[in-house]
């Protein structure tokens, strides 16, 4: 039996170690060999069918958990950006935790595709690389600078290794960019990046403005994916003037 991730919970696997029967999946006509192995994929993975069991948006829901189940970033009363948060499974576990629905936290998700409502989150759909969306999430903040900025923003990929590796580290570039600005001394960030860890001038730029700068794998991210996620914590602020 699955467990679940809940608000301040941990989440030990989803399969709780029961044997699953494998689902077969042939490829037909219309069907791609890729797609086919994509769909055999999700049919069999134990984070998608315990993600569906317990009410979550998406499989990526457990990313989050397992994160934070290490890290503790969101803590109740604590005020949440979520970049790209469509379906809004990282937003679901972080109203959850930070208890924007029963007490003082607030989530705040964006995204270019529409996402269902969701209890206790604020959602905006803008593209964020818009002009316009830093100054909309940042007027949608109550009562001053966020706490944690997290980004699973990802672009469609083309299967070009080079040009999905480029998007991705030019939303990762943008999101850090706007996390030093909006966030309060002590903030974290988190985003997803991609394997072979963060370019330098990121990482530079990350560790002049936080404390401690780690990448982490969580075990729900798949181990053949080259997902990966960067985490800085401990804000410096704005005052150390180092943000450049
Ligand atoms: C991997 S999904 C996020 C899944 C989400 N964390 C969850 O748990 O449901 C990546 C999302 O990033 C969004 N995205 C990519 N580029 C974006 C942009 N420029 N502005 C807003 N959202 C963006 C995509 O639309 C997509 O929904």
């Amino acid at each position: 039996m699955a467990k679940r991730p809940k608000a301040g919970g941990s989440v030990s696997g989803p399969d709780g170690g029961r044997r699953q029967l494998k689902v077969r999946v042939k490829t037909a006509r219309k069907r791609s060999v890729s797609s086919a192995r994509w769909l055999e994929r999700q049919l069999n993975d134990p984070y998608v069918k315990s993600a569906k069991h317990e009410g979550l948006r998406s499989r990526a829901a457990y990313k989050l958990t397992e994160i934070d189940d290490k890290y503790r970033l969101l803590k109740p009363g604590k005020r949440v950006i979520d970049l790209g948060a469509a379906p809004g499974g990282w937003s679901q576990i972080a109203a959850e935790r930070v208890k924007s629905i029963t007490g003082d936290g607030q989530v705040i998700g964006i995204d270019y595709l529409d996402v269902e409502p969701l209890p206790g989150v604020t959602l905006l759909k803008l593209d964020f690389m818009d002009e316009t969306a830093e100054e909309v999430l940042k007027s949608s903040l109550r009562g001053g600078k966020a706490d944690i900025v997290l980004s699973d923003m990802a672009a469609p990929t083309v299967g070009h290794t080079r040009t999905d590796h480029l998007r991705i580290m030019g939303l990762a570039e943008a999101a850090a960019h706007f996390a030093i600005d909006v966030l309060a001394p002590g903030g974290a960030f988190l985003c997803k990046v991609f394997q072979g860890g963060t370019e330098r001038e990121l990482l530079d730029l990350l560790k002049r403005n936080f404390a401690v700068v780690r990448h982490v794998k969580p075990p729900a991210s798949r181990s053949e994916s080259a997902e990966l996620y960067v985490l800085a914590t401990g804000f410096r602020g704005e005052d150390a003037g180092l943000q450049g």
